[in-house]
């Protein structure tokens, strides 16, 4: 099947009300295991690179690789930017042939946010691609830029309204509790279905998103932490809230920590119990499996786009 954009499998997403994985890749192994479950599944995916993932693989080998997986698969692939920082990168994405950019103007204020935004839709429209944008701003860490709960803003749900009709951007990244990386909550988890649901009442018809998503495995942690790691306390958001947004109105939800923990485990895992082993497939190997089977649970029991493709 050929790469999509994100417009159908979302327009299925909110009429059926399941989401779609949004998940990093950063070299073959990660593309391979996140395909080979979604094919398995038979579920749409989403394959996001971000800024620093296009610095360490470069672009043409990540999209060779993404147009192998689409020539071995048979179901619909979008490549998307994650985190777009700016035009220039999204302009280069989208010139690349990415089906889908997000650009991240969360750190600018509204009216900034709205006219980068709006230059990167106009752009994108241009070419057939779609656009995510971004509004509030989320904890935790980013292209190694952190930013503490108490700088972390809500998405308001009247300003979403306006952001959207003036920017037309095609999907809304939303603030409503979650963050970057493997420590997402200080206490309890919670999430704020609240702005949730009055977001999707002024927005009925645009895909919302959900960034800083990974559940932080616990087994993968204690994998980690079993075998040499250092990741104590690490609190990601729960299976059941993911269901629950997934169910109410969030379209694409984005899991990069959680396949940095199963590959980190699985490599960790081999080193310690096989200190003899030097061959690379081997460990990468076992990398690839844990990557697959994380993502087959998200697709099947969580995210619940099985044979949604
Ligand atoms: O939200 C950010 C993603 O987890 C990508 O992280 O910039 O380290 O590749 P990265
Ligand atoms: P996690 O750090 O929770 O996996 O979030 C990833 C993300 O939002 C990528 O844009
Ligand atoms: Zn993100």
């Amino acid at each position: 099947m050929a790469l999509v954009t994100t417009k159908e499998m979302f327009e299925k997403s909110m009429k059926e009300n399941f989401a779609i994985g949004a998940f990093n890749i950063n070299n073959m192994e990660f593309i391979q295991a996140i395909t080979e479950a979604a094919d398995e599944a038979k579920s749409p995916v989403i394959l996001q690179v971000s800024s620093s993932a296009i610095k360490y693989a470069k672009l043409p080998y990540l999209m060779k690789m993404v147009e192998a997986a689409v020539e071995s698969t048979n179901i619909p692939i979008a490549i998307h930017l994650d985190h777009g920082p700016d035009f220039e990168t999204c302009k280069m994405c989208i010139d690349a042939g990415f089906t889908s950019v997000m650009i991240d103007g969360s750190k600018y204020d509204f009216e900034e946010n709205i006219s980068i935004t709006k230059q990167v839709v106009d752009y994108a429209h241009s070419k057939g691609v779609v656009v995510e944008a971004e509004l509030g701003k989320l904890a935790g860490v980013e292209d190694e830029v952190s930013v503490s709960e108490d700088d972390a803003r809500y998405t308001d749900p009247e300003q979403a309204f306006e952001f959207v009709s003036r920017t037309g951007c095609d999907s809304l990244a939303i603030a409503i509790g979650t963050s970057h990386g493997a420590y997402k909550f200080k206490g309890d988890a919670r999430l704020r279905f609240d702005i949730l649901s009055k977001v999707k009442e002024k927005l009925p018809n645009t895909p919302i998103v959900l960034h800083g998503a990974s559940s932080v495995i616990p087994e993968l942690v204690d994998m980690c932490n079993n075998n040499g790691g250092d990741i104590p306390g690490a609190k990601g958001c729960p299976d059941e809230m993911l269901k629950q947004a997934g169910e109410n109105g969030v379209s694409k939800i984005n899991v990069d920590t959680d396949l940095r923990l199963a590959m980190t485990a699985q490599i960790r895992r081999v080193f310690n119990e096989e200190p003899s082993v030097f061959d690379p497939r081997k460990y990468l190997g076992a990398a690839r499996d844990e990557i697959k089977k994380t993502v087959s649970h998200k697709i099947n029991d969580v995210f619940c786009s099985a044979n949604k493709a």
